[in-house]
């Protein structure tokens, strides 16, 4: 079965061609971080407005790369929930366009779903049941996965994802957009010890996480430096904030996993490249016997191959939308999308 899917929940106009769910036979992205960079972060607006511009090209180039035609195409996908609710309607509206001209169903995906999916894409003999941490630019959540299409959230941030504390305090250090990854490589040269910040702990809710805390203290932290015109310690802020960051995740992860009784953990989302938290996961989770996935750097972030391998699940599962197919900006994992078509 081939899926045609497309992502554009955010900043990445993406498409991607699946074969029975896992073989990925093109990938194309189309990035719109250089626009968003002078603004210091994603502006919902422009991001519609450029996905509306590349969509239809970057679908036909998956197509193309794929060596197959339009024709051969079986369902089309695309991501419905969560994301930028302009930019989710635009890969939406044109997988239901698409899916009504071939004459193929229409398969809506959840994002963080599809994240996880990435994985699969990754490693072949991966199954569930397992416990899932997606830690994204807008997404942090632990998530028993007891089926491709049947999960329940353990643990979801209360506010800021941990994304949104790098790329904020990375910005107020004058780092690249997005921030994420240089605050990882200039952490490696600072001394997590220096300066402690905040961990939060929820009451109730063991699994719950909070990074508005320390993102509010570490950009504290920074305007002490510059107010008295000293030179603000940027290595050794970026490791504070990564140490934190990794102590609020990463015994959270274990626990849930043990927990639901899960042997496996997978990691998922633009912040699971984050050098730290996959050296804190793996040892932490290797002194339980929990076995770890990570996906390769390029599924990490977002991309159409997640979706696409997702929506073959989805479809199997017999989550099949239909062209009144709705997005929406916030959704739980474990709702089936299509069943809120009407
Ligand atoms: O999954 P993703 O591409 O988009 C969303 O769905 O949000 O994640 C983007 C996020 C950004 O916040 C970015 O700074 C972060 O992932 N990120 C990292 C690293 N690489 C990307 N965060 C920490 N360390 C990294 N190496
Ligand atoms: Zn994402």
């Amino acid at each position: 079965m081939l899926i045609l899917a497309i992502e554009s929940s955010c900043d990445e106009t993406a498409a991607a061609i699946s074969e029975n769910g896992r073989k990925i036979l093109s990938d194309v992205v189309f990035s719109q971080v250089d626009m968003h960079a002078e603004y210091g972060g994603v502006v919902p607006e422009i991001a519609s407005r450029k996905h509306v511009e590349k969509v239809s090209f970057v679908a036909l180039e998956a197509v193309k790369k794929a060596g197959i035609s339009p024709r051969d195409i079986n369902a089309v996908a695309a991501t419905c929930a969560p994301g930028l609710i302009g930019a989710l309607l635009v890969g939406a509206n044109f997988g239901k366009a698409a899916a009504l001209s071939l004459g193929v169903p229409f398969i809506p995906v959840h994002h963080i779903r599809g994240h996880i999916a990435a994985n699969y894409v990754a490693f072949p003999e991966l199954e569930p049941p397992f416990c899932a941490l997606v830690a994204s630019g807008g997404h942090t959540v632990i998530a028993d996965v007891r089926g491709y299409t049947d999960m329940e959230v353990l643990g979801t941030t209360r506010d800021d994802a941990a994304g949104e504390a790098f790329d904020k305090t990375a910005r107020v250090m004058g780092l690249p957009y997005p921030g994420g990854a240089a605050m990882d490589g200039a952490a490696k040269k600072g001394d997590p010890k220096r300066f402690r910040l905040p961990r939060a702990v929820i009451e109730d809710a063991p699994f719950d996480m909070s990074f508005s805390g320390v993102k509010t203290a570490a950009v504290n932290l920074i305007h002490n430096f510059t107010q008295k015109g000293e030179e603000v310690p940027v290595a050794d802020i970026a490791a504070a904030i990564n140490d934190a960051v990794c102590d609020s995740i990463v015994p959270r992860v274990v626990a849930a996993a043990e927990s639901a009784g899960r042997k496996t953990v997978v990691a998922a989302g633009g912040v699971a490249a984050n050098s730290f938290l996959r050296a804190r996961l793996s040892e932490e989770c290797g002194k339980k016997g929990i076995k770890v996935y990570y996906p390769p750097l390029s599924l990490c972030g977002d991309n159409g191959s997640m979706i696409a391998c997702q929506a073959y699940y989805e479809y199997l599962a017999g989550n099949v939308g239909n062209s009144s197919q709705n997005c929406y900006a916030t959704m739980p994992l474990s709702e089936n999308l299509s069943k809120l078509a009407l």
